[in-house]
């Protein structure tokens, strides 16, 4: 601690009648008097929640952590945070992220704490958490919660990927809702976020390789003992990160954003993933673009053979080595220096690792597919970029004219999309508005819309879809998601009609609609303003302040930090 004062002695360290409130009330839970004598306090900030079902385990985690924390010396305190659950929150938990945020920054900023430690598992709950914690940037160290066990139905291995396909074969009579209920059991048996490479999974790779974790971070599986023992020996660093001050800052440097950038491809992660690393660089000032996540040109092969761009589960990935295993492989790609919260390079995290599946995890020279990450699109439909991922779409598709298939907003789409009258074909190129950051608002996961039921008994399994909208980590596709700018801020998806042709290329990389600039502006001048649903609250700060999908969809006024300094003292 050679010298540094700890931020905590500003409380707990004075003297009169401010000690003795900084302390006083503290102890009435039973904590000894020592405990205040100079040593690390260290914040376990807990999204748990029973409607975050994800991350419905974390307080027996945050024991582990608190073990942890004791014996290296610290002194641990819980607190909770506003806890995102996917599954539950309407109308999307995206809308919340920005929110959640702010909730974890000023808690941070506020109490004294001398390093905090997150626990994070389901999608939003990851990028909320690291994007409060830059803010304020003091020592952190992230755990995240694990996947669950790999569902079993019938026989064979399920994830969430399979919600999408269980829900077309029951559309198209396949599957009765008596089997849904059997197999809606069957595919959560355990404690844990999403089994397949969706965003919980992919968030928890992003801070691994981002150095954010101690490595096997990623992939230890929810229920496995050995989640406990990581949750255990990152209570313990944490509080050497204090002695040695090694702070957030330290970490995030631009190389660390470039190997979670090259890592995200190998595995096959989220769409989702952009927005939200685009959100934490905002945060700790590391100027990064959307045309950085274009990984295509930078020579990285898929090598996890995970769904939902592949066969496998997040406890195979765990079995076969893990994200060390992969980043080994990826060795010759990534920055090897960068420092990670166990104060060594990152290559020290992954030289040792061995790959025990090749079938999961392929090497660089025979990679299990040569499509991989994310291809940034741009043309007249997405002036500032939309995104696809090649490796969870369908080949015959990446180049494809076809006659737009127009929904107006979620409401239009979910009236229409099954019914017999639709004017659609297997070439039709379907389009949904409105359901952007701003316009929904809080970009939901509804990009991948389902194939249309006529198509679906014909045995159509994919068309090309638009949207300015988000898809989940676990859905695929041939999905173009993003489009920036959106529908409700005038951009030219807003002004596409029925039967306009769309012509998606990915192999140039474009996206455009076949209309003139002078036909499209004529369009414009006839938008009808984008009306707003509330004119108060959250929603309100939300749809006023909101930033466009390509920027990270944070809040202007959040952007960058204030630091750990308080404004004023208290009483
Ligand atoms: Fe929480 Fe998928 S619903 S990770
Ligand atoms: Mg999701």
């Amino acid at each position: 601690m050679a010298g540094k004062k700890l931020r905590s002695a500003e409380w707990f360290g004075r003297t009169g009648k401010d000690g003795f409130i900084y302390r006083s009330w503290m102890k009435n839970q039973g904590i000894p008097a020592h405990e205040f004598k100079g040593k690390p306090v260290i914040g376990i900030c807990n999204t748990w929640s029973e409607l975050t079902p994800c991350n419905a385990h974390f307080r027996e985690l945050a024991e582990s952590v608190k073990h942890g924390v004791y014996e290296a010396g610290g002194f641990p305190v819980e607190f909770p945070v506003m806890s995102l659950g996917e599954t539950l929150i309407k109308p999307t938990a995206m809308l919340y992220r920005n929110l959640v945020s702010m909730d974890v920054e000023e808690s941070i900023r506020a109490n004294p704490l001398d390093g905090v430690v997150l626990l994070c598992g389901c999608d939003k709950t990851t990028p909320s958490l690291i994007m409060g914690a830059c803010s304020v940037n003091i020592p952190t160290i992230v755990v995240s919660g694990g996947a669950m066990l790999t569902g079993k139905y019938q026989g064979r291995d399920i994830g969430t990927s399979d919600v999408w396909r269980f829900s077309d074969a029951q559309r198209s009579g396949r599957m009765s809702e008596q089997e849904m209920n059997v197999a809606e059991a069957c595919m959560s048996r355990s404690r844990g976020h999403c089994a397949v490479m969706g965003t919980a999974s992919t968030m928890a790779v992003m801070t691994e390789a981002l150095g954010l974790s101690l490595p096997e971070n990623a992939a230890i599986p929810a229920a496995d003992s050995r989640r406990k023992v990581l949750a255990h020996l990152s209570g313990m660093r944490i509080v050497d990160m204090v002695r040695d001050d090694l702070k957030l800052s330290d970490v995030l440097t631009l190389k660390a954003f470039e190997n979670a950038i090259l890592t995200n491809a190998a595995i096959g992660g989220s769409t989702n993933f952009i927005i939200h690393l685009l959100a934490i660089a905002g945060r700790i000032g590391i100027n990064l673009t959307i045309d950085d996540f274009d990984t295509a040109a930078k020579g990285i092969p898929l090598l996890a053979n995970l769904q939902p761009s592949g066969k496998y589960f997040m406890e195979d990935l765990y079995y076969a080595g893990g994200i060390p295993a992969v980043m080994k492989e990826l060795d010759a790609f990534l920055n090897r220096e960068t420092i990670t919260v166990s104060g060594k390079p990152i290559s020290e995290n992954y030289q040792n690792s061995e790959c025990f599946n090749r079938e999961v995890i392929a090497t660089v020279n025979e990679p299990f597919n040569l499509a991989a990450g994310i291809t940034v699109l741009k043309g007249n439909l997405c002036a500032y970029g939309a995104v696809i991922k090649p490796s969870a779409a369908n080949a015959i598709l990446m180049q494809h004219t076809g006659k737009a298939v127009v929904f107006e907003n979620i409401e239009d789409y979910k009236a229409r999309i099954d019914d017999p009258l639709l004017d659609v074909d297997a070439d039709s190129v379907l389009v949904l508005k409105n359901v952007g950051p701003k316009g929904y608002p809080g970009m939901p996961e509804v990009g991948n819309m389902a194939i249309p039921k006529k198509l679906l008994e014909k045995g159509v399994t994919d068309l090309v879809r638009i949207s300015d909208g988000r898809m989940s980590g676990t859905g695929f596709g041939t999905v173009v998601l993003h489009v920036s700018p959106e529908a409700a801020v005038g951009g030219t998806i807003a002004i596409v009609q029925d039967g306009d042709l769309i012509t998606l290329d990915v192999l140039n990389k474009t996206l455009h609609v076949e209309l003139s600039d002078v036909e499209i502006d004529e369009r414009k001048k006839q938008l009808e303003p984008f009306n707003a649903l509330t004119n108060r609250g959250y929603t309100w700060l939300y749809q006023q302040n909101v930033e466009q999908a390509h920027l990270g969809a944070d809040f202007g006024f959040l952007k960058g930090a204030s630091g750990s300094g308080v404004l004023r003292d208290s009483h």
